[in-house]
């Protein structure tokens, strides 16, 4: 990888879309594209660690996923069961986990592994995985705004005060650095509700790769297209 490390993101967001579509393409169920992504997952994590990206966040099940066909959505929560059961090998790598969205609607076992999950990893530091499971950006903006409301309600804080650093502290990714960069392979050149507030000023990466093809390489790419876009936030 020859790309110059200050021109790294820090933080990458992946919209890991073009499962099913990967697995209808080779007459298999969608949920084999499922099994094939998780794979992808753990090759394109122990990459970014490699090469020094500090924090990925990877959209894994949306707050609109729950719409599929009952057996896709329960070969999916099977799939992050088994997932999760193998989650420990990250703590040889000291990599922190992290799960944003609400979990309440997940089944309790999951529920429970995850916030073992986040509980012992808390204090590594190579570099922190944040997985967006039953996760959506609005969802997360609606939330963070019932929390201020709450801290005026209990006289913490006045109206007055809220502000822009206050929702980004409140939300689900709160003390972490936005995403510089988002990548959605798969082909759709779309959001879909995914991290909606920190995104405002992410650079975006679109491929028809499907994610369950998607490899380092292809990550370089996205890293090399990243390392020439000229950020201004608004300024010249
Ligand atoms: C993304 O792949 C995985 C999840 C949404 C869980 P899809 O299942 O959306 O794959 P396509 O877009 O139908 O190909
Ligand atoms: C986004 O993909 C959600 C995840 C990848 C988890 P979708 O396949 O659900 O998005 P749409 O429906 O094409 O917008
Ligand atoms: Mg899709």
């Amino acid at each position: 990888m020859a790309i110059n490390s200050e021109k790294l993101p820090v933080h990458i967001g992946i919209i890991m879309d073009g499962n099913g579509r990967w697995a209808q393409n080779r007459g298999l169920p969608r949920a084999a594209g499922h099994k094939e992504g998780a794979e992808v997952f753990n090759r394109i994590t122990k990459y970014c660690r490699k090469i020094g990206i500090r924090y990925v966040t990877y959209y894994a099940f949306s707050t609109e996923n729950w719409k599929r066909p009952a057996d896709e959505v329960n070969a999916l929560m099977k799939l992050f069961e088994q997932y999760l059961g193998t989650a420990e090998q990250y703590a040889k790598d000291n990599v922190r986990l992290i799960f944003i969205g609400d979990k309440s609607r997940f089944p309790e076992k999951l529920r429970l592994k995850m916030e073992e999950l986040e509980k012992k990893s808390e204090n590594f530091d190579a570099m922190t995985v944040i997985m967006a499971m039953n996760y959506g950006g609005r969802d997360d903006i609606v939330r963070a705004a019932a929390r201020a409301a709450a801290l005026v309600r209990d006289r913490s804080i006045t109206p007055e005060q809220i502000d822009e650093s206050l929702i980004s502290s409140l939300i689900y990714t709160g003390g972490i650095p936005d995403p510089d960069m988002i990548i959605r392979p798969g082909g759709e050149k779309r959001l879909s509700n995914f991290l909606t507030w920190q995104s405002a000023y992410s650079e975006l990466y679109f491929t028809d790769v499907l994610w369950p093809d998607f490899t380092p390489k292809e990550l370089d790419k996205a890293l090399e297209e990243f390392a020439h876009r000229g950020r201004r936030f608004g300024g010249v």
